[in-house]
């Protein structure tokens, strides 16, 4: 089984208008011979002119975020339909900001994971556990609880379900988790997928690493056997250090 590396740049609330779309511009122009899958991910008031900026490239347009419903009295909400619509292929749920600092609860997330898959798009799922969890042993029953959050839809095609894991201790804190942590839990995360599906279909699914990943120490991480790519907050912000990423992605 080979998997192909996914590298994928969240802009989270950064960038606007123009340096949005010059940065998507500086990746779409790099991205011609990286050998890695590559996604952006901007706010959502910037997808268009960053898909415009895209269009002709190998980079895949990518929302942060999505709201269950088709249509209708949502007030402040943007559907799948609507990503769909500006060419957005794939969707963050479960970010570990929407979850501890929105206030997602879980069920919502299911909720928001399922309209993704369930529309066609592919589905980055984040999980992770924050330092407190870590430090009593709980990491993989954090990890299993949101990975749980897929278990209510049907997931036929491996190729749409991407699994990022992100210690919340690691993100924008500087703080990677080293190669051993972070592939001790990716190597968890693969056999709760092969239990919950099977172990072909786990084999298949990407799981990428994400927590202040950056040229630094992106080779190391992205040589483990079970981390399939990154999911890159502060470096993305910079065409140089994101493509320094996609370049360690052999
Ligand atoms: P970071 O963010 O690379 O800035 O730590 C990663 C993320 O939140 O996806």
């Amino acid at each position: 089984m080979s998997r192909s590396k996914l590298i994928a740049g969240n802009w989270k609330m950064n960038t606007n208008k123009a340096t949005a779309t010059e940065l998507a511009k500086a990746v779409a122009a790099g991205a011609s011979s990286a050998k890695a899958s590559l996604g952006v991910a901007p706010p959502f008031v910037y997808l268009d002119a960053v898909g415009q900026a895209l269009a002709g490239s190998k980079v895949l347009l990518g929302s942060q975020d999505v709201y269950f419903e088709k249509n209708g009295a949502f007030t402040g909400e943007i559907s799948v339909e609507m990503l769909k619509d500006l060419n957005v292929k794939f969707v963050l749920t479960g970010h570990s900001e929407r979850r501890h600092v929105l206030m997602e609860s879980s069920e919502l997330v299911a909720k928001k994971a399922a309209a993704v898959y369930g529309g066609g798009l592919m589905l980055i799922h984040c999980i992770g556990e924050k330092l407190h969890e870590r430090d009593s042993n709980q990491t993989f029953g954090v990890c299993q609880k949101q990975l749980d959050e897929l278990k209510n839809f049907s997931i036929d095609d491996p190729s749409r379900l991407v699994i990022a894991y992100e210690p919340v201790w690691a993100i924008g804190t500087g703080r990677n988790a080293t190669d051993a942590q972070a592939q001790e839990v990716h190597a968890y995360i693969r056999q709760s997928l092969g239990r919950m599906w099977n172990k072909d279909f786990a084999d298949s699914v990407r799981i990428q690493y994400g927590g202040s990943m950056k040229p630094e120490n992106a080779g190391g991480l992205l040589a483990q056997p079970d981390i399939d790519g990154g999911l890159i907050g502060g470096a993305a912000l910079k065409a140089e250090s994101f493509l320094a990423i996609v370049a360690a992605a052999k």
